[in-house]
């Protein structure tokens, strides 16, 4: 048969209440994400760290990009690179051999003011703690410290009013330094790969937090689970959002961050997705996490 002529066909009908939900990637209606509110009021940061001791899961991608998003949409951002690795401050265009203090010196000298510490990022609006393989010595140096656990949450104070949002990158570990990570936040972003071992591990993460909570900041919060490296078109990666979903029901972001080269790209260029290719499909993702983060838990 052939396609009747355009000004033949029936009009389509009209949108109605009972009309069926569009489902999202994670298989659940996809909620129509606010434009972010004009910044009206600054200051007082929330803090959340980015967390997984599962290694290569996103963590630092996740807080270069969501933080540059988040900058374009008028929050002051700062980004804390709290991993040796130093990959959030590589992937950020700065030379691991020529930083002049580093989160470490923050850390472990007390004449040292946060503010000395901080450097501007190429995004407007958006600042960075850097660190390098130094920070590895803090973690048994703090062992020794009066509050080890409170030493990143006592450095970082006199920079929170400065700022509306400061995003930690964490090791990939539960060690002392992700503790530190985890007793200055104030919520817990955790992106898991969409792959079929993403959630071992989870558990011992869910008590570390949970810990955390009881014993050291009571009002650390999961701000959210985000599935990232992931490929719709083959059932495992749907398969395996489901059971995200399963496990960590609303939590979930309904945002995802599909798998695309553009991220190690954009890593070799010392700079985020948003910039470096603005209107790809990982830099609309992550713009779109941040207008999900600012609805669920800043604007809120
Ligand atoms: N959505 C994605 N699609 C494809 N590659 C990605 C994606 N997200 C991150 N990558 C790449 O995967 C690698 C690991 O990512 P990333 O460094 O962000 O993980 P991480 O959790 O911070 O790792 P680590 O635990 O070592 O700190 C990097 O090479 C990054 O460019
Ligand atoms: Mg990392």
């Amino acid at each position: 048969m052939s396609d009747p002529l355009p000004f033949e066909r029936p009009a389509a009908p009209a949108a109605t209440t009972t009309a069926e939900p569009v489902l999202g990637p994670t298989g659940r209606p996809m909620p129509e994400l606010p434009e972010p509110r004009p910044v009206t009021q600054r200051g007082h940061a929330r803090v959340v760290a980015m967390c997984n001791q599962k290694g290569g899961v996103g963590k630092t991608t996740t807080t270069i990009n969501l933080g540059a998003a988040l900058a374009e949409y008028g929050r002051k951002v700062l980004l804390v690179d709290f991993d040796p690795q130093g990959s959030l401050s590589v992937g950020l265009g700065l030379n691991p051999h020529e930083m002049d203090l580093t989160v470490y010196n923050l850390l472990m000298e007390r004449d040292v003011d946060v503010a000395d510490v901080i450097v501007p990022t190429g995004v407007p609006g958006m600042d960075l703690l850097p660190s390098n393989i130094d920070l590895s010595a803090a973690e048994v140096q703090l062992v020794h410290e009066v509050a080890r656990e409170q030493t990143l949450q006592r450095v970082l104070a006199p920079a929170i009013e400065n700022y509306d949002v400061v995003l930690i990158d964490c090791q990939p570990s539960l060690g002392l330094l992700t503790v530190n990570a985890l007793t200055a936040s104030d919520g817990v972003i955790v992106p898991l790969e969409c792959e079929y071992f993403a959630l071992r591990g989870v558990a011992l993460l869910k008590t570390t937090i949970d810990k955390v909570r009881e014993r050291l900041n009571p009002k650390l919060e999961i701000d959210g689970v985000l599935g990232t490296m992931y490929d719709g078109r083959t059932l495992h990666g749907r398969e395996v959002m489901e059971r995200l979903v399963q496990a960590w029901g609303d939590k979930v972001f309904h945002t995802v961050i599909r798998r695309t080269v553009k991220f190690s790209d954009s890593t070799v260029a010392g700079e985020p997705i948003t910039s470096y290719a603005s209107s790809s499909t990982g830099a609309e993702a992550y713009r779109q996490l941040a207008r999900e983060v600012l609805a669920r838990c800043l604007d809120g």
